[in-house]
């Protein structure tokens, strides 16, 4: 059946409409009529979403590359452009042991560890967060896979015997400035601390390019996605690493690739 009239895209109405019946578009399709309990969930599904809440918090899930992942307001909506820099830290690490130590720094949902545990099993996954509302729905996706969830601000989180141990450095940290335009429904309906890192936009940024070296081991790699106006501003930030932008797939440069060339260094002296 087609979805009712309900001021909603037709693509829209027709996930709520399959999220109300339990059934696939396949199934969506061999309906005749909604039950009266259907009908009244749809109802109320439709007013939530024309009440601007996102589909995604209303649906539940989300798929995140090979995974799904569990949201709801505590946490950002995995976005597309996050698939792209979980594809290119895959390919960049290659190949993983149980000696191979990945962290996500501000894991939201828990999708970019979650996805990359799935790509390399045998790896240490350590997922952290500063929130404990966001830590605890990221439990929920990724404990069971054998992901460390770890609270803290940026760096605190890890243990200090992980310093220069890191493989792989991965984190899409806030990084809108307070004062950026952001659509209402991204505005008032994601949470605050997932988006906004301050006035600059940069804060977060910079912190973790401050501390990311010594983390980073010998030959290990940073991928953190930023915004699109932020691409020289990243590249002069790690510039300890060897660096390269990637565009999403929308063309615009998100993406900030770093290798860490194979000589150490002794803090305070570079
Ligand atoms: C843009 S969201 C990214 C969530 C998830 N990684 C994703 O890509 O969907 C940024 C996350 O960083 C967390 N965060 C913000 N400031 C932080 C800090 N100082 N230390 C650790 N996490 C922080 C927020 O709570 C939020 O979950």
């Amino acid at each position: 059946m087609k979805p009712p009239p309900t001021g909603l895209p037709e693509h829209e109405a027709r996930r709520l409409l399959q999220l109300a019946t339990g059934l696939d578009a396949a199934g969506l399709g061999l309906l005749d009529a909604l039950t009266p309990e259907q009908s009244t969930r749809f109802e109320g599904y439709v007013d939530r979403r024309l009440a601007g809440e996102p589909l995604q918090y209303i649906e539940g899930t989300v798929p995140f590359g090979p995974v799904e992942v569990k949201v709801d307001p505590r946490v950002l909506i995995p976005r597309p452009e996050t698939e792209v820099l979980w594809e290119r830290a895959v390919c960049a690490l290659g190949t993983a042991d149980d000696s191979t130590v990945i962290v996500d720094l501000g894991t939201g949902s828990g999708a970019l560890a979650l996805s990359l545990k799935h790509a390399f099993p045998a790896a240490r996954v350590y997922a952290t967060d500063i929130d404990p509302d966001a830590l605890a729905l990221a439990r929920e996706n990724v404990e069971q896979a054998g992901v460390s969830v770890l609270r803290g601000d940026l760096f605190d989180a890890l243990p200090f015997g992980m310093r220069g141990h890191v493989d792989l450095l991965i984190s899409n940290p806030p990084y809108v400035a307070e004062a950026d335009e952001l659509p209402a429904e991204v505005r008032e309906r994601e949470p605050a601390r997932a988006l906004f890192a301050g006035p600059n936009g940069d804060e977060i940024l910079v912190r973790i390019a401050q501390q990311a070296f010594y983390w980073v081991k010998p030959g290990g790699w940073v991928f953190i996605e930023i915004g699109e106006t932020q691409a020289d501003r990243a590249l002069e930030l790690f510039a300890d690493f060897q660096c390269v932008v990637y565009q999403d797939l929308a063309g615009r440069p998100r993406i900030l690739a770093g290798y860490r060339g194979e000589t150490s260094c002794v803090e305070g002296t570079r």
